[in-house]
C-alpha cells in the first residue's frame, strides 16, 4: 500500500493551501500535468518526479482550450477516482483537479501563442490546439510554481513548444523529459488508445514499428524515398496518415486508425 497522504485540491484556493504547507516544510516540487485516464506512461512522470523532488503534485484537467471543433472532448475518457488510487500508488501527494470554472473563469479572455512551431505537424492539422496546451500549462505553471514540470517525450512537439514558451516567458521552472513508455508490442501508451477496437488495437502496433524502420532506412534510401515507403506501409495497413515527418533530430508520425488519431515518434542519427 502506498504510504504517503493524498491531499486532493478541486480550485485554487485549496490548492495554494496545500502548496504553502508544503513550501513551509521546505518540500521542493515536482509538477506532472495530465489530462488523467492515468496510464503506466503518466505513472513513468509520476515516478520520475519523486526522484527530482521531494513532493510530485499531479493536476488532472481535460482542457477545453486545446479540443478543435469537432474532436474528442466531449468524449475524453474521465475516470478521476481511478486516477487519484492511480496517481497516490505512482507516489503522488497533491492532486489539482480543477472544474473548467477554476480555470477559465468567466471573462477569461488570454490566450499564450505557441508561435511558429505551434502552426507545423500536429498544429497544422488541430488549429490553436498548441495555443490551448501553452495557455493551460503556462496557468498551471503559474498555479504551482514548481521547481519541476515532467513532460512526456512522446508529445514531441509539445515537449518542444513548452521548452519555448517556458523560456521566452521566464517561467522559473526546469522541464524535464520522460522517456516513451510502450506496450510489449511496441504502441505508446495512450489515454485515447481505449477508443481503439480490437481489429484496430492489433494494427496500431504498425505505427512504431514503421517509423522505427523508417528512421532505419533513411541513411541508405534518403529520407524522402524511406518516408513514401513508410506512409505507403501505413495506408496499406489501413492507416490514415496525417503527416510524417523530420523535426528537431525526430521522425514524428500522427496517423487514423478509424476515428482514433494516434502520433508518435523516434530519435533518429544515433
Ligand atoms: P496527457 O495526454 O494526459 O499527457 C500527460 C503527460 O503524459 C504528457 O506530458 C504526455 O507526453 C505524457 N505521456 C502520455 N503518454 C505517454 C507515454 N506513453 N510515455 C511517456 N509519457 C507519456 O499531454 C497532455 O495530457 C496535455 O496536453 C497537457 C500537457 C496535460 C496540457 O493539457
Amino acid at each position: 500500500m502506498p504510504n504517503n497522504q493524498l491531499t486532493i485540491a478541486n480550485d485554487i484556493e485549496s490548492l495554494q493551501q496545500a502548496l504553502l504547507l508544503l513550501a513551509q516544510a521546505g518540500k521542493t516540487v515536482a509538477l506532472v500535468p495530465t489530462m488523467g485516464a492515468l496510464h503506466a506512461g503518466h505513472a513513468a512522470l509520476i515516478a520520475q518526479g519523486r526522484e527530482l523532488a521531494d513532493v510530485v503534485v499531479v493536476s488532472i484537467f481535460v482542457n477545453p482550450t486545446q479540443f478543435g471543433e469537432g474532436e474528442d472532448f466531449d468524449k475524453y475518457p474521465r475516470t478521476l477516482t481511478a486516477d487519484v488510487q492511480a496517481a497516490q500508488a505512482a507516489g503522488a501527494e497533491l492532486i489539482y483537479a480543477p472544474s473548467v470554472n477554476d480555470m477559465y473563469p468567466d471573462g477569461f479572455a488570454t490566450t499564450v501563442s505557441a508561435g511558429e512551431m505551434g502552426k507545423i505537424l500536429c498544429g497544422k492539422f488541430r488549429q490553436g490546439h498548441f495555443d490551448g496546451v501553452a495557455t493551460v500549462v503556462i496557468k498551471l505553471l503559474l498555479r504551482v510554481m514548481p521547481h519541476f514540470a515532467i513532460f512526456g517525450l512522446k508529445d514531441y512537439q509539445q515537449f518542444c513548444i513548452i521548452n519555448r514558451v517556458v523560456e521566452d516567458l521566464d517561467i522559473p521552472v526546469e522541464i524535464v523529459g520522460a522517456e516513451i513508455v510502450r506496450e510489449a508490442d511496441g504502441l505508446a501508451l495512450s489515454s485515447r488508445n481505449r477508443y481503439l477496437s480490437e481489429d484496430e488495437r492489433k494494427t496500431a502496433p504498425m505505427l512504431y514499428q514503421t517509423i522505427a524502420n523508417v528512421a532505419k532506412a533513411i541513411p541508405k534510401t534518403g529520407t524522402e524515398a524511406a518516408i513514401n515507403q513508410g506512409i505507403s506501409a501505413l495506408t496499406t495497413a489501413g492507416f490514415k496518415v496525417d503527416y510524417m515527418e523530420i523535426f528537431e533530430e525526430h521522425l514524428l508520425v500522427a496517423a487514423w486508425l478509424g476515428s482514433t488519431r494516434l502520433i508518435d515518434n523516434v530519435e533518429i542519427g544515433e
